[in-house]
């Protein structure tokens, strides 16, 4: 799951990049992450999101990923917001549709992976991609993202990514996650 979240973070925050126009930032803040049915598949015991400072979360610690990813498994990422934090989410229009999980690497994270290789020991992936995407430890040491990717249009609030893991073969859903992230805008 270490994986995952990472790709899903550095997928999400590059989703949503633009430029912004720099009298005003985003801060954002990751809350928590929950999973569930996964164990088959990830041991996350090892990994924590931790407060580095007021305007920056970092992952740290190792994610065991049990076994070799591929296009059997389908990997998708849904976005809902509460306004006013007070968990009534919202659905938002945007999404990380499902794709089988090689095609999904190869899409949202491989031109992009650079920005965090230094943070994990996360396999490289070339441009031909890399599948299945093997199973193994893996550590994210103060990984983090500039939350400066993040444009001033999306809006405050808490949000939950939802990141769902399924088997085509049997339609099972193996593994879903949900991360909480704190959005909110201040001044520079
Ligand atoms: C999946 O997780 C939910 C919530 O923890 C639990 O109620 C359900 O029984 C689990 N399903 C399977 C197939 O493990
Ligand atoms: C938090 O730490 C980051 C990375 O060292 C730094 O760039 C940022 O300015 C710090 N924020 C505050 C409010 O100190
Ligand atoms: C991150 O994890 C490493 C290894 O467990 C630990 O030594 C380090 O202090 C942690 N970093 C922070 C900022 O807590
Ligand atoms: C884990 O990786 C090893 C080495 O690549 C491989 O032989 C094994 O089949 C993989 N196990 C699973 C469950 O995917």
């Amino acid at each position: 799951m270490c994986s995952i979240l990472l790709i899903v973070t550095f997928a999400v925050a590059l989703f949503l990049a633009a430029p912004g126009d720099g009298l005003m930032r985003v801060v954002l803040d990751f809350d928590r992450y929950e999973m569930f049915n996964g164990t088959d598949f990830f041991n996350m015991e090892k990994f924590r999101v931790r407060k580095f400072n007021r305007t920056l979360s970092v992952m740290n610690g190792t994610g065991v990923l049990l076994v070799d990813l591929d296009n059997r498994y389908t990997f998708g990422v849904d976005f809902a917001r509460s306004a006013q934090g007070n968990n009534q989410f919202q659905a938002y229009p945007m999404k990380l549709a499902a794709k089988p999980f090689c095609q999904f690497v190869n899409l949202y994270y491989r031109e992009y992976q650079h920005l965090f290789l230094k943070y994990t020991n996360l396999p490289f992936v070339p441009p031909e991609g890399l599948c299945p995407f093997p199973n193994g430890s893996y550590w994210a040491k103060d990984a983090h993202i500039d939350s400066s990717v993040i444009p001033l249009v999306v809006p405050e609030g808490l949000w939950r990514c939802t990141i769902d893991l399924v088997d085509t073969e049997n339609g099972v859903l193996v593994s879903r996650a949900f991360m909480f992230v704190r959005l909110t805008k201040e001044l520079t």
